[in-house]
């Protein structure tokens, strides 16, 4: 009754893991603990191979530490194919239990010595598991190694079997949610990202403006210390700040000089227009997008637009991109100032600004993690004026 009590709280600890790495990690523990396994390594599936991604083991880590012991593993992969034992077990998709692997006989595949040459370990039992999904598709392997026993390192049991493989099928349903996750999350992630490329193009842009206001949104986000999923909401959502100025016509978004107070007024359109576009979305991530384009201009003393919001009235996502998109726009050409500001007049404008176009506490944290940014700026335009060398 244990064992099962067990499982049903590792299964519901699985599904709510939604980080691909962190489930892994903890699969693996988890088997690892069930099935009294002095190691473990964990194989996940990728094409025709089986891509190495965790691994753990109680002896070496006790000896060398645990951080060298992870890092004395190269990372490697091997073929699905008979010639291994992972790779049989997932070519066949069935499990393999050794009792002794110095004793395999008459079996196609063979073990690899190379890891215990290097390290000194030696490996006796080994219980190989595939993890299989609901589709019968091959989602990886783990493999169990070193039974401990009471005095000595003894062989896996029926027992352990049934459990390890009860445990990977809930690690089956956990990964394939994550990794769906991870897909739905990077097809929105570059979605966004083109989207944001599809208004600075018609802004005339060069390099990459709106990937470093994200990268300075959530330097900033990081400092205030905000909880880890806005900040990445900010980062995800802040490109889109400038959406809006799809809307806006060429001949005034690319003017090369000062706008016209009549052209002004459509030019500050720009924030509401974007709102207007992204607001009605399900997407939390869109949503705080709307959020930012309508209030990235917004000031901090009111004097602001669309609404002229003051203070704390402008959401916090808003007081951040309006400094990041600040410093960004003041050390970058634009279509209508082709000089950039040098960083050191920008920091003292956005110093002398502090409380008034800008939120304080929002400023001090920009400037807290100012070695940082320096350090963005400094690697996005050096990276962005890289030109392909000439044959
Ligand atoms: P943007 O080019 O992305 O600039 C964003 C913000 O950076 C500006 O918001 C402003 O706060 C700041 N900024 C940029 N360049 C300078 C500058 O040379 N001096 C100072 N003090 N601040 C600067 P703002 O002013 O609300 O403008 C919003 C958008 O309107 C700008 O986005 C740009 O697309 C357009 N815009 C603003 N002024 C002009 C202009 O004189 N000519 C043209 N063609 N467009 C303009
Ligand atoms: C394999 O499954 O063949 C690689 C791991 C090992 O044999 O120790
Ligand atoms: C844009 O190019 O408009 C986005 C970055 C910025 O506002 O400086
Ligand atoms: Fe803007
Ligand atoms: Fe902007």
């Amino acid at each position: 009754m244990r064992t099962y009590d067990t499982l049903i709280e590792i299964g519901i600890k699985l599904s709510a893991e939604k980080d691909l790495s962190k489930l892994l990690n903890i699969i693996l523990e988890d088997a690892c603990k069930l099935c009294k396994a002095d190691a473990g390594t964990f194989y996940l599936r990728n094409d025709n191979k089986l891509e190495f991604r965790v691994s753990r083991n109680l002896t070496l880590e006790e000896k060398m530490g645990k951080k060298n012991f992870l890092e004395s593993i190269a990372p490697h992969a091997l073929l699905i194919s008979n010639k291994s034992i992972a790779g049989w077990s997932a070519k066949n998709k069935k499990t393999l239990n050794i009792k002794d692997l110095n004793n395999i006989k008459n079996c196609p595949y063979c073990h690899n010595t190379e890891f215990e040459e290097k390290t000194g370990y030696r490996c006796k039992s080994m219980l190989t598991v595939p993890i299989i999904d609901r589709e019968n598709e091959l989602v990886g392997v783990f493999q169990l190694i070193n039974k401990t026993g009471k005095w000595e390192i003894t062989s896996f049991s029926k027992a352990d079997e049934k459990l390890a493989e009860s445990l990977a099928s809930q690690a089956a349903v956990a990964i394939r949610n994550a990794q769906l996750t991870d897909e739905l999350k990077s097809a929105q992630l570059e979605t966004i990202f083109v989207l944001g490329e599809a208004a600075e193009y018609k802004d005339k842009e060069t390099g990459d403006h709106i990937k470093r206001v994200a990268t300075f949104s959530k330097i900033i986000a990081e400092t205030l210390k905000l909880d880890d999923n806005l900040i990445e909401t900010i980062y995800r959502g802040s490109p889109l700040h400038d959406i809006g100025k799809i809307g806006i016509p060429d001949n005034i978004l690319n003017k090369p000089g000062k706008l016209d107070p009549h052209e002004w007024e459509i030019m500050k359109e720009h924030t509401t227009l974007g709102y207007k576009l992204l607001k009605d979305s399900q997407s939390e991530v869109i949503k705080t997008a709307a959020v930012i384009a309508y209030t990235h201009h917004e000031r901090w003393d009111g004097k602001g637009y669309p609404r002229g919001l003051k203070g704390e009235k402008i959401p916090l996502v808003g007081r951040i991109v309006a400094l990041s998109d600040f410093f960004d726009a003041l050390t970058s050409e634009r279509p209508y100032r082709k000089k950039r500001f040098p960083l050191s007049k920008t920091f003292a404008m956005i110093e002398e600004d502090r409380g008034k176009h800008f939120c304080p506490k929002t400023t001090d944290a920009f400037f807290k993690s100012i070695k940082h940014i320096e350090k963005i700026s400094d690697y996005f335009t050096k990276t962005s004026h890289l030109t392909p060398p000439s044959p």
